[in-house]
């Protein structure tokens, strides 16, 4: 069975001119790496790639970091750890696909570069599936291991509910409601997605500027040159 219709939401980067909320993709991330990480890949992401969208560089150096990388072999052909560094991939959550579905009852977590791209309903369905857990229906039985969610194409989704109000604490003290939350790692998933698209939006902007100036100039040279002609 096909999923719930997602209602319409209004992202601004979903508008015709819109371009993206970028306090909300800061706190987006927080959030994606806080919560989504634990389960989720973002292969697409390297930590550069925040740099000027949502944090300075010398934020993403610190956050890089954090974690741990694998480099090697050294001088001595063997293999090491090293802080990260802004040019690395977003850490994974699982060292392979076998780790993952044995950590989620054999469901595997899909990774989340993409996925306000691959899912019908794009953004959408993603804030509804987030934000739509609930008791199921009379007469509907959900599988141990298995929660309801009717947004969810058949409605029994591996993966538990994560979103609750105040599971993360935002540092720019933006309430931490679920659906603020939800709405934030939203933002930051449709930008993961698609990180050209406040530039292609610019272009477009200017480009129109551009055709309909030179439309009305060449009207108004049309006229000029073909004035005695009547
Ligand atoms: C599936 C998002 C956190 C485990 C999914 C899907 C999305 C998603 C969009 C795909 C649904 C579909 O196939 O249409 C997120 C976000 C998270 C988050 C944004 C953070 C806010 C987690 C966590 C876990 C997890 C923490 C592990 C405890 C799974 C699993 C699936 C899944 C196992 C596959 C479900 C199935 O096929 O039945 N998630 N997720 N997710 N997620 Fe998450």
């Amino acid at each position: 069975a096909e999923g719930l219709h997602p209602p319409h939401y209004k992202f601004p980067h979903t508008t015709l001119f819109g371009t993206f909320d970028h306090a909300s993709i800061r706190r987006g991330f927080q959030v994606f790496k806080e919560v989504c990480a634990a389960c989720h890949n973002l292969d697409h992401i390297h930590w550069r790639n925040l740099i000027d969208v949502a944090f300075t560089e010398d934020e993403v150096k610190a956050l890089a970091a954090e974690y741990e990388y694998q480099d090697g072999p050294d001088d001595n052909g063997e293999m090491f750890l090293r802080p990260g560094k802004p040019s690395d991939r977003f850490p994974k959550a699982y060292p392979n696909e076998e780790a993952a579905r044995a950590a989620n009852g054999g469901a595997f977590p899909p990774d989340l570069s993409l996925i306000t791209k691959a899912r019908h309903g794009g953004a959408d369905y993603v804030y509804s599936l987030l934000t739509g857990y609930c008791d199921p229906p009379p007469g509907v039985e959900i599988r141990e291991g298995l929660n309801y969610n009717p947004y969810f194409p058949g409605g029994a989704i591996a993966m538990p509910q994560n979103i609750f109000d105040g599971v993360v604490e935002f540092e720019d003290g933006t309430p931490a409601t679920a659906s603020q939350i939800a709405k934030d790692v939203v933002t930051f998933l449709s930008w993961a997605s698609e990180p050209e698209l406040d530039d292609r939006k610019k272009i477009g902007v200017k480009a129109l500027l551009l055709f309909s100036t030179l439309t009305a100039l060449s009207l108004w040279i049309k006229r000029n040159r073909f004035s005695s002609l009547k």
